[in-house]
């Protein structure tokens, strides 16, 4: 195995095994947000390979070392279902569902995060630098920094920050928080997350914080300064453009109306099945609005993907039953035999069928009660190429903070859900065109090669500080 001047650390590789044994690229945002700054370097990747007790060596995918870390049937168990999805997600996504405080789960956390640092400090070459991936790996910076002080740091936080009166139940915080103080460059999504986490540091820690610097102090009893900022993470616009340029893909948009009974307006929400995507919250406004009369099942379809996600997790098991419970009763009570309220469809798809989607539908449905950014949102507007359609986007969504010209919601009142979905509906054209192409230059002119730009950026100028 040789050693990487780049290497980027993240619970996941960014393959998928395939039934052959084989593998291929995954589709996630990060995979393809990385792909460019990696061909570059020729870069390394230390993640885990999705199944538990899979031993694999390191080995080259598409130019990119890619270094397996393997994970137990156990570890998966507490560290990533536990520790990582009933911990800290539900901790960091202002305690949504109730947070688990397990301590067998935090020894789990340590260990494994420690198996990673590990495996990130044998394969970095001196003097290099390392880019940590998320939540799920908040200690590597310490345990990096510790193993390999000639290294530069960088971490990126993709989920929300919590506010400190939550973030402080977490009774392993002050660890946490020194853990990704050991990065150089502390990336958050979101102003606000970014100031939770100073605050955090300046209540717990005692350190001092000064515009984004965080004074660390050091063994010796001089001291680093870390920089804690927001680097709002987005996708890779244009080829959201080439795909919706494709007469293929615009005829299945067509396909698709068709195949719902061309409603007058197509409804859109795309999600993985989890409780912060507010499914529930935009469900129980549309079941209200048919019921009202306002809208009918003639005019008005709801495509709701709900790509599977931490089955194994019990809130998310409890969240399934719930969302197919309520989507069974509103079909029950207003499907007629030629048309479907809601088309349900617990799947994830090729992005060829999710543009396709995004051009079929009138209205984009996103209304999380709190999310890190919400790529999805970015990526319909980035469809968009006609001009046409409104995204209604949650105020608790990252992507409220840019997406200013979207219709915006508090998905906790039905009442003026309601209203933003009926205003979305009835949207006259010069209207449409008006936000969204305000929407599209924003996406456009911030893609996610100015993201890792400006990270890898503000990460260089670190070096050798
Ligand atoms: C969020 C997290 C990612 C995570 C993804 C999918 O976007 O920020 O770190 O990879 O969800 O979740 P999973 O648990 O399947 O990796």
């Amino acid at each position: 195995m040789s050693q990487a001047e780049f290497v980027v650390v993240a619970n996941r590789l960014p393959v998928d095994r395939d039934a052959e044994g084989g593998w291929r690229r995954s589709p996630g945002g990060l995979v393809t947000a990385l792909e460019p700054v990696m061909r570059k370097s020729e870069g390394a990747w230390v993640g885990w390979p999705g199944k538990a007790d899979l031993v694999v060596e390191p080995f080259e995918f598409e130019g990119t070392q890619l270094v397996p870390v393997t994970l137990s049937a156990e570890d998966v168990e507490l560290y990533y279902e536990g520790f990582s999805n009933d911990t800290i997600w539900p901790l960091y996504h202002d305690v949504i569902s109730a947070p688990r405080y397990k301590r067998e789960w935090w020894n789990a956390y340590v260990t494994v995060n420690r198996r990673f640092a590990e495996a990130a400090a044998e394969v970095a070459a001196p003097g290099g630098t390392v880019w940590v991936q998320d939540y799920q790996l908040q200690l590597v910076p310490k345990f990096l920094r510790e193993a390999r002080p000639d290294l530069t740091i960088g971490y990126f936080h993709h989920i929300p920050f919590p506010a400190y009166g939550l973030f402080s139940q977490l009774p392993w915080r002050r660890q946490v928080l020194e853990g990704l103080l050991g990065a150089d460059v502390i990336g958050f999504q979101r102003v606000a997350d970014a100031g939770n986490f100073a605050r955090a540091v300046r209540r717990q820690l005692r350190y001092e914080t000064k515009a984004s610097g965080i004074r660390v102090p050091l063994a010796d009893g001089t001291s680093r300064v870390a920089l804690a900022k927001a680097f709002p993470i987005s996708i890779d616009a244009e080829s959201y453009v080439q795909l919706a340029q494709r007469p293929e893909i615009q005829a299945r948009a067509k396909e698709i109306r068709a195949e719902l009974g061309n409603p007058a307006r197509v409804l859109l929400g795309v999600d993985r099945l989890d409780y912060t995507k507010g499914i529930r919250h935009r469900l129980k406004a549309f079941g209200e609005l048919l019921e009202d009369g306002k809208l009918s099942v003639e005019d008005v379809t709801l495509v709701q993907v709900a790509s599977p996600s931490r089955e194994r997790v019990e809130a998310y098991m409890q969240l399934r039953d719930e969302i197919e419970l309520t989507v069974g009763r509103i079909n029950g009570g207003f499907d007629t035999t030629s048309h479907s309220a809601i088309r349900y469809l617990h799947h994830s798809y090729p992005r060829e069928e999710m543009v396709a989607l995004y051009l079929a539908a009138d209205v984009m449905l996103v209304t999380a009660l709190r999310d890190g950014m919400n790529l999805v949102a970015k990526e319909y507007v980035a469809s968009r190429i006609d001009n046409r359609g409104v995204l209604v986007l949650s105020e608790f969504a990252g992507a409220a903070d840019e997406l200013s010209s979207a219709l915006r919601v508090n998905p906790h009142d039905i009442e003026g859900l309601k209203d933003a979905i009926m205003r979305a509906i009835e949207m006259p054209p010069a209207e449409q065109g008006r936000r969204m192409r305000s929407l599209r230059r924003r996406v456009r002119d911030h893609d996610v090669e100015d993201w890792s730009r400006e990270f890898l950026g503000a990460l260089a100028a670190k070096k050798g500080e």
